[in-house]
């Protein structure tokens, strides 16, 4: 027994100095050699079957107090290399909480949308209403009331983008709005006079070079009152021009032909790439050619065009004028866009510089 008992003494002196220093994997192989089925404090019950009843009950007892003193000695080693394991953790993976951090990127409206915002604002300045109608619009109201009919040659620029749709037997096809003047018609038949509208709206044309895109904006103006006048169109667009171009830029009414409109004019404005000049560095200005870029068209609006918004011409008058956004836009001091089509090119480092 004595022997048996000497056994036991050495396995847990050698033991608990292996388990004092032993890893995560050294403490997992060491507790299955003393602990497990076929362990050594096990082999060491096999002694037993020699033994009286007095020398089995001392050497169970002695197995006892060294499996208890064994097992306690792991798990105190798993604590402590479960608390080293955290504080290297907490050493080499830590967060400086009072680091700045990343702030993401905030984006800004597209220039064509911040333009819109800012026109729109300096015409209600005036007491203009904005208003926004349809972008697909019945051939009535994109020619027929504005005094175009069937198969007249002024059509021709506009007659673009016919959707598929259900034909009105009223109002006829459906196109995508090739201008914005369709605006005229809707607001007199949702309003009585006096009148006095902007509106901005998506046109669609065949076209496309420095000055022209397939999609563009377009901003209407109607005033219908009694006694509206020419000076008060051009009253209307100088507002405009000197607001949003400034003093030392300037317009000029150029005769022109619209049906919708008697008398009509397009309106020019200084050319901002060329300073009106139309040359840059010697050579021919890439944008305007002559020193002056056309924005728009404008105009008394033609009797027939009131008579069809239910407006009685004996009694009122009115003017109405239509201008290209991105155009207008593009002739700002200082936004340099030599070609308009890059404003919807969608290269966030053209756009980023607005
Ligand atoms: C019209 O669209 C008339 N509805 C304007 C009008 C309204 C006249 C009310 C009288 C009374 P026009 O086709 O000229 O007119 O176009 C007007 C402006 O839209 C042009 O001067 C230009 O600034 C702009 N524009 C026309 N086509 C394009 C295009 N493809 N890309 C970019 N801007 C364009």
């Amino acid at each position: 027994m004595s022997d048996t008992k000497q056994q036991l003494e050495k396995l847990l002196a050698d033991s608990v100095l292996a388990l004092a220093t032993a890893d995560e994997t050294g403490l997992r192989e060491l507790e299955v050699r003393l602990l497990g089925r076929k362990g050594e404090v096990n082999r060491v019950l096999g002694a037993m079957g020699a033994l009286d009843v007095a020398g089995r009950a001392e050497l169970g007892a002695a197995v006892n107090a060294a499996k208890n003193e064994l097992e306690r000695a792991i798990a105190r080693r798993r604590q402590e290399l479960s608390f080293e394991l955290s504080s290297a953790l907490a050493e080499n993976d830590w967060i400086d909480t009072t680091e700045p951090g990343t702030v993401a990127a905030a984006g800004h409206l597209h220039p064509s949308n911040a333009a819109i915002n800012e026109m729109s604002a300096l015409f209600e300045r005036i007491g203009f209403r904005r208003a926004r109608y349809r972008e697909a619009e019945f051939d009535h109201y994109a020619f027929e009331a504005l005094n175009m009919p069937k198969d007249h040659p002024a059509r021709d620029d506009w007659e673009t983008f016919f959707i598929d749709a259900p034909e009105d037997k009223k109002m006829g096809k459906q196109v995508l709005t090739p201008h914005t003047s369709n605006a005229q018609n809707r607001e007199m038949e949702r309003r009585r006079p006096p009148i006095k509208m902007v509106a901005f709206g998506k046109c669609y044309r065949r076209q496309s070079d420095v000055t022209h895109l397939v999609m563009f904006h377009q901003f209407e103006g109607l005033v219908v009152d009694k006694g509206i006048s020419l000076a008060h169109l051009r009253g209307a667009l100088d507002h405009f021009a000197k607001n949003y171009f400034g003093t030392e830029r300037v317009t000029r009414l150029r005769p022109h032909h619209f049906k919708f409109t008697e008398p009509s004019f397009e309106v020019d404005i200084s050319c901002g790439l060329c300073n009106g000049t139309g040359k840059v560095g010697g050579v021919s200005c890439r944008v305007c050619k002559s020193g002056w870029l056309e924005l728009g068209g404008a105009g008394m609006v033609h009797p027939n065009v009131l008579k069809a918004g239910g407006v009685d011409p004996k009694i009122y008058s009115g003017f109405a004028f239509g201008w290209g956004l991105e155009r207008t836009m593009m002739m700002r001091a200082g936004m340099n866009i030599p070609d308009i089509r890059l404003i919807y090119n969608n290269d966030k480092r053209f756009l980023d510089q607005f």
